[in-house]
């Protein structure tokens, strides 16, 4: 995944060191979804323009480099004073792109980075964050039409393409515009993109257009009233002469420090940024002509702190200690008087009480949510629950009928295996529900309805926050499907007032921190670790060992206990460290007679317990206990999670690696 930014300010003054440090900020609001490489476009004084220049004005500068934003932001400045490139030059309109790269085609390079550019003279610019399928062929083409490709990337056949186009156009017509070149672009690109060009043929304008990859316009400057108001050409953000700004972001966290009002474009949208008015053109690859379309902005409700550290030295950690709060959000006014309200599957329910099963699909942590949530929505609803890892169900083309109720369950709504189940799944008629912490993303636009999980913004690589709202948006989710079934009903109140009071209950887990700290120091020089868990706390394992090898970079496996004797307890020695969850619930005692084997093999324990219970689970040897605040048994994998959060947050701040960038990873995985 990358992340794609660009700064349009009108009629305003901006000196470029202002602009720059709005890109870069941008980028660095961004970083999280791709680290290895970036880059930015902006103005040339407009005087400096050379003789032979194919338009009016200088090439645009052009500055990309490898490695992290910092990196960039250092060669830009250096490179700046070198080539005396004036910071203090000041522009009353000017528009500037800016790109972070997770590498998918081509390793980490400048060359490699965008923005990609059409050649000589940077013509055409572009950022670009999604994947183009068919640039083989077009890079064919092109290469037949004279073009040369200095990149390995699959953008660099767009601003190409854009150069082809105008080239022509203008031979055989004369004038064209840019929102006429960039139509003509996507009628021949296929695969996932958002994209913003820039071009000096057109100074002054910005294009960005989007399909599959989310994107964000935000406005400032605007007035109160239009707010949530439908606009199209909109001219009236130009009224009384007033600055505006203008923004295009890969999401929402790059603009909430400017604006409140933002749009999430639609697939095939192309919004033309031109004389500070917005026009709004829907393409139809079969139509000669564009429409020009209605949309509202919408007011964003996420606060600028968020996106910020605080007192943290990592979002990471900030996050895990969120829980709290971010619980609190996902259930706000949606458990009254004893009962669940989720607007988003009301008109769904009955449906849903009537399907042969319910699917679950998704990756990695979010995978891992709904594996947690599947016994107590099959104890709540009666329905059988099958599980799904996106992937493995699109490779095995697995059965999926109209009868089902398949539940995409994703943090971003962007993990392209995730979509493309979603498309499957829509294909064979299945009932699809979404839950997802991304209002607008592609899975909450593409899904018949679902759940919001309302955990704000997650930056940390490694989910979270995001988790533990997942699990609980979808016990809400078991509680709502099963409210029409009387012999559920006191546990189901049972359920309902261990949701309202587990925010407090997160608090106190989160007081074991330093605890987690020390644990860690005294495992930092493991090779591997092992988790056990089993019935609820399955996905608990499976999802504390994802943490500990995502960030910590240590081997680490989440098992299930029952398997233990199958195999794994080869593996049991004094030296290799075994995480064990017996928490209190009906497994207790299997876990308890785990815990004896383990330790008959001399074997290495951490045990996960509830609080007091520690000589009841471990009563003839010596083990290392987490004790933990007790819950509702269905519940207990949100708390019990937490400590597993910040075991693997510890280890790999002693362990000296990057807790919020780990290595090779980006937060939401756009590309099969
Ligand atoms: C791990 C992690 C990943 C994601 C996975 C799916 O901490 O975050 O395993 O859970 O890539 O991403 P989403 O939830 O955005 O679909």
């Amino acid at each position: 995944m990358c992340g794609i930014f660009a700064y349009l300010n009108y009629n305003v003054s901006r000196e470029r060191r202002y602009i720059l440090e709005v890109l870069f900020n941008g980028l660095r609001r961004l970083e999280y979804r791709g680290y290895d490489s970036s880059g930015i476009a902006l103005d040339a004084d407009r005087a400096a323009s050379p003789s032979d220049a194919p338009y009016a004005g200088a090439p645009p500068l052009v500055y990309r480099q490898e490695g992290k934003i910092e990196n960039l932001v250092r060669s830009v400045y250096s490179e700046v004073d070198e080539k005396d490139v004036n910071l203090d030059a000041a522009f009353n309109v000017h528009a500037g792109i800016a790109h972070t790269r997770w590498a998918t085609h081509g390793v980490p390079a400048p060359r490699n980075s965008h923005p990609q550019s059409s050649g000589a003279g940077d013509e055409f610019l572009v950022v670009h964050n999604g994947i183009i399928t068919n640039y083989e062929v077009l890079k064919e083409t092109l290469t037949r039409h004279g073009f040369t490709f200095e990149s390995d990337t699959d953008t660099e056949v767009i601003p190409k393409l854009a150069k082809f186009v105008f080239d022509k156009s203008h031979d055989e017509e004369g004038d064209v515009t840019f929102s006429q070149v960039v139509m003509e672009v996507m009628r021949q690109l296929e695969g996932a993109y958002a994209l913003i060009f820039k071009s000096p043929h057109y100074p002054n304008e910005l294009i960005a257009c989007k399909r599959g990859s989310t994107l964000i316009l935000g406005v400032n400057e605007l007035s109160g009233q239009q707010n949530g108001k439908a606009f199209h050409d909109v001219k009236a953000l130009t009224t009384n002469g007033k600055p505006k700004e203008l923004f295009f972001s890969s999401d929402l966290c790059a603009i909430v420090e400017h604006t409140k009002n933002y749009l999430a474009l639609e697939d095939n949208e192309i919004v033309h940024i031109k004389d500070g008015s917005v026009s709004i053109l829907k393409f139809d690859p079969h139509k000669e002509k564009p429409a020009s379309v209605q949309r509202a902005l919408s007011v964003l409700e996420m606060e600028v702190e968020q996106i910020k550290k605080g007192n943290y030295d990592h979002f990471m950690h900030k996050e895990i200690h969120e829980q709290p709060h971010s619980l609190t959000t996902t259930m706000r006014g949606r458990l009254k008087d004893g009962e669940v309200l989720l607007g988003g599957l009301k008109e769904h329910l009955k449906t849903i009480r009537r399907c042969r099963r319910v699917v679950f699909i998704g990756c990695g942590t979010s995978y891992n949510a709904a594996l947690a949530a599947r016994p107590f929505v099959e104890e709540l609803t009666g329905i059988p629950v099958t599980m799904e890892v996106a992937s493995d169900l699109l490779d095995r083309q697995g059965p999926i009928y109209r009868e089902d109720t398949a539940v995409f369950v994703s943090q971003s709504g962007e993990t392209a295996d995730t979509l493309l189940a979603l498309d499957y799944a829509l294909e064979n008629g299945a009932l699809c529900v979404g839950i997802t912490n991304t209002v607008g993303s592609t899975l909450s636009r593409k899904t018949h309805c679902g759940v919001h999980i309302n955990a704000g913004c997650e930056i940390g690589v490694a989910s979270t926050k995001a988790y533990t709202s997942q699990i609980v948006a979808m016990a809400m989710m078991a509680l709502a499907i099963g409210s029409d079934q009387i012999s559920t009903q006191a546990r189901r109140n049972a359920i309902i007032s261990g949701l309202t009071s587990l925010p407090s209950f997160v608090s106190e887990v989160l007081k074991l921190d330093a605890e987690m700290k020390e644990l860690a120091s005294s495992l930092i020089d493991s090779e591997s670790l092992l988790v056990f868990g089993r019935g609820y706390n399955y996905a608990t394992a499976l999802e504390g060992a994802l943490k500990v090898k995502e960030v910590a970079l240590m081997h680490s496996e989440g098992m299930l206990a029952g398997e233990m004797k199958h195999g794994p307890l080869a593996l049991v020695d004094e030296n290799l460290p075994i995480i064990v969850i017996a928490t209190r619930d009906a497994c207790f005692s299997k876990q308890q007679s785990v815990i004896q084997q383990l330790l008959s093999r001399r074997g290495r324990l951490i045990v996960m317990c509830s609080k007091g219970d520690a000589s009841a689970v471990c009563f003839n040897g010596s083990c290392r206990f987490i004790e933990v605040p007790g819950v509702a048994d269905c519940l207990q994998p949100v708390i019990n999670i937490i400590p597993l959060q910040l075991l693997a947050y510890h280890l790999t701040v002693l362990r000296g690696f990057d807790v919020d960038q780990p290595r090779n990873l980006a937060k939401s995985v756009t590309t099969q």
